[in-house]
């Protein structure tokens, strides 16, 4: 098994230009489904999640390729309504294939997604969701099975704002007869992302990045050419890791309205910030000023997926911060791996308090999902010494090639 070898004390510099974001290209890789036309997705990084997600179009019949940043997918004629258990345990996302298979074949079985080990992440909104749309769900040795012979446009009330509830259900209305109005719907940009993408297939869907998305259904939907909006979790890590190593380093092809909440908090530490239209440039000389409350919360708010990464910035800033987790009940595991590197944080159901110390001792520590596995790399690149990284392929899941990525801004990462 590989590990990640990273020697401490880099200050970064250098630039670092955005690829498609990894939670806007999976459910769009989904949405393709929709049509029997070929579609064309670009800039899209070489992951592990959009390798498997690609593994299972595969699975069920997509003519699928992918090469440099291209992704080609063609489902003229699906095999299969069903997503192998094997790819699904692999990746969360496999969920969103539930609503694409149902518009084109009106039955599908997805079992029990895998993904990330950083809660339940139950399906019960989905599920409510697609039952509302006339939609029948049974659920049997941990796999679902729909059948949509009677689904036709509703009115939805999700309990929770579900990034992938929000999806799944605007891609099965999509094709739907009648209209679908889902309330209380996700806003984060990659749902607009996808509105636009099934647009462009001949979709009419309106009113995503609000509380309620109207999905007019069309009986046909064509081919489409994409390029999804960048990856603002990508641009959040990188700009954490300058704010904790100390340097000065410009994200491009970025958008920065899509990281409001981290770039407000990161002025309010000691960063200086100069956000133009599509870069940001970040320079940071000085130990950071704590962050003093930080609360993760459904987009517009702070994104729980970067909270694992400010966390090894306060582990390392002037004073005292409290983190609370709003949406995964268990996305504190990274501590015990901090605390082997000499930080100071108490945990106590999803509010964890975090002493800053002067600096973080390398370790032999491990990941234990992506987000986090992210952000040990920034701690191991800010620490005295040499740190060593388990279990890498976490990591992998969502960055392409971390250590290409790191070095590029003057860190020290080897794979070993
Ligand atoms: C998406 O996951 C992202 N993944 C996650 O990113 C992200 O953390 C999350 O949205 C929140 O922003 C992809 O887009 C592939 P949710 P998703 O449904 O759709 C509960 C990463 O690191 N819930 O909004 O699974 C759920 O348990 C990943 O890139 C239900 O209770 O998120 C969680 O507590 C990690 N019932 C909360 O809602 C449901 O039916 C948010 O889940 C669905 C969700």
């Amino acid at each position: 098994m590989s590990k990640l070898l990273i020697k401490g004390g880099s200050v970064l510099k250098g630039e670092y230009r955005l690829k498609a974001a990894k939670n806007a290209v999976l459910p769009i890789i989904a949405a393709s489904v929709l049509t029997k036309e070929k579609c064309v997705i670009s800039n899209v990084p070489d992951i592990t999640d959009i390798r498997n997600m690609l593994k299972i179009m595969n699975a069920l019949g997509s003519e699928v390729t992918f090469e440099d940043g291209v992704i080609g997918l063609e489902s003229s004629d699906l095999l299969r309504f069903s997503v192998p258990s094997d790819l699904a345990k692999e990746l969360r996302s496999s969920v969103f294939l539930l609503g694409p298979i149902l518009a084109r074949l009106g039955k599908a079985a997805v079992a029990y997604p895998g993904g990330c080990d950083i809660g339940v992440r139950p399906l019960d909104i989905h599920i409510k969701g697609l039952q509302e749309l006339g939609i029948s769900v049974e659920e049997s040795h941990g796999t679902i099975y729909c059948d949509a012979s009677r689904i036709k446009g509703a009115d939805i009330m999700l309990d929770f704002p579900s990034v992938g509830a929000t999806e799944n259900l605007m891609m099965v209305a999509s094709l739907a007869k009648g209209r679908t109005r889902i309330r209380n719907a996700a806003k984060e940009p990659e749902i607009a992302d996808l509105q636009n993408f099934i647009n462009a297939m001949g979709g009419k869907i309106s009113g995503a990045g609000g509380d309620t998305i109207t999905i007019e259904g069309v009986k046909k939907l064509h081919g489409a050419c994409y390029t999804p909006i960048p990856d603002r979790i990508v641009a959040g890590t990188l700009l954490i890791a300058a704010a904790t190593c100390g340097g000065e380093i410009t994200i491009s092809h970025c958008q920065p309205e899509h990281i409001e909440p981290l770039l407000f908090k990161l002025n309010k530490s000691s960063c200086i910030l100069d956000a133009r239209s599509d870069k940001i440039t970040l320079r940071c000389f000085e130990r950071a000023r704590n962050i003093d409350k930080l609360e993760t919360q459904p987009y517009p708010g702070f994104p729980t997926d970067l909270q694992s990464q400010t966390m090894v910035l306060m582990s390392v800033s002037e004073g005292t911060g409290v983190i609370v987790e709003n949406i995964f009940e268990t996305r504190f595991r990274i501590v015990r791996e901090l605390m082997k590197m000499g930080a100071f944080i108490t945990v106590k159901d999803r509010t964890a308090i975090i002493r800053g110390v002067k600096n973080l001792e390398g370790a032999s520590v491990s990941a234990g999902d992506l987000r986090g596995g992210a952000a040990l790399v920034i701690a191991a690149m800010k620490a005295e010494g040499y740190t060593t990284i388990e279990n890498p392929f976490h990591i992998d899941r969502g960055y392409e090639k971390i250590e290409n990525i790191m070095n590029g801004l003057g860190a020290d990462v080897k794979r070993i």
